[in-house]
């Protein structure tokens, strides 16, 4: 069973209503650690067409969006907006690849390291939510990665264009993630980025963005 969250309040959800409740979307996309949940909530609310589920192990930061979501669409509601509270880490709640689109927006800690590292849940929730030949967006803000003593604390490797190529493309390939286009970004390229964590760190820090993008064959 799914863990759906509205306003303060947990529901239990299966995966065959979630597979009615995404029926008929030209697109479903999933955001993987979306935090307060604010990028799905407004991108549901620009493309009534696409479903957006977003997923976050902190079940009290995902409340008021799915509150906002659950509201009536004179009051901002919008049907095609669910919130799931699931650690993307752990053994989670089969989605029975109903994605079109995966996004991973400014991951941090345990989450930022699972991806560097490639690590086979998170790697393995993601392609088992997802259609095959599904896009995936990774946005990963390098601040911590530019403060040395801060990455070496964290066990973070050093992220570069070498890395990429010869550490994450190849690692990602062998698991049928493959990555199309890379790019690091400077802060201006994402000022408009409507997520929250973007605005956050890239106002605070200042620093560049890894942007992958790519497709998920599956293995
Ligand atoms: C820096 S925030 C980014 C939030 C959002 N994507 C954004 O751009 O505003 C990272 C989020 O990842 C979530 N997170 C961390 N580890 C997680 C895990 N194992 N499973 C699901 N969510 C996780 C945290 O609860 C937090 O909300």
């Amino acid at each position: 069973m799914l863990e759906k969250i509205i306003g303060k309040k947990s529901h239990q959800l299966s995966a065959d209503d979630l597979r009615e409740l995404v029926a008929g979307y030209s697109r479903v996309v999933i955001d993987f650690g979306c935090g307060d949940g604010m990028l799905p909530y407004r991108l549901a609310q620009q493309n009534p067409d696409v479903f957006y589920i977003g997923i976050d192990a902190a079940r009290e930061s995902l409340a008021v969006a799915s509150a906002k979501a659950a509201k009536k669409p004179s009051r901002g509601g919008c049907a095609n907006a669910l919130f799931l509270c699931s650690n993307v880490l752990d053994d989670m709640p089969d989605l029975h690849g109903i994605a079109d689109e995966i996004q991973w927006n400014f991951p941090w800690g345990s989450l930022m390291r699972a991806l560097v590292a490639s690590d086979a849940n998170a790697m393995g929730n993601m392609i088992a939510a997802s259609k095959k030949e599904a896009d995936f967006v990774f946005y990963l803000n390098l601040y911590v990665f530019e403060n040395d003593n801060q990455r070496t604390d964290m066990g973070l490797p050093e992220i570069d264009n070498d890395f990429v190529e010869n550490t994450l493309r190849p690692t990602w390939k062998k698991l049928g993630i493959v990555v199309e286009e890379t790019s690091f970004l400077p802060p201006d390229k994402l000022k408009d980025h409507p997520s929250t964590w973007a605005g956050r760190l890239i106002r605070r820090s200042g620093r560049n963005t890894l942007l992958m993008t790519g497709k998920i064959h599956h293995g």
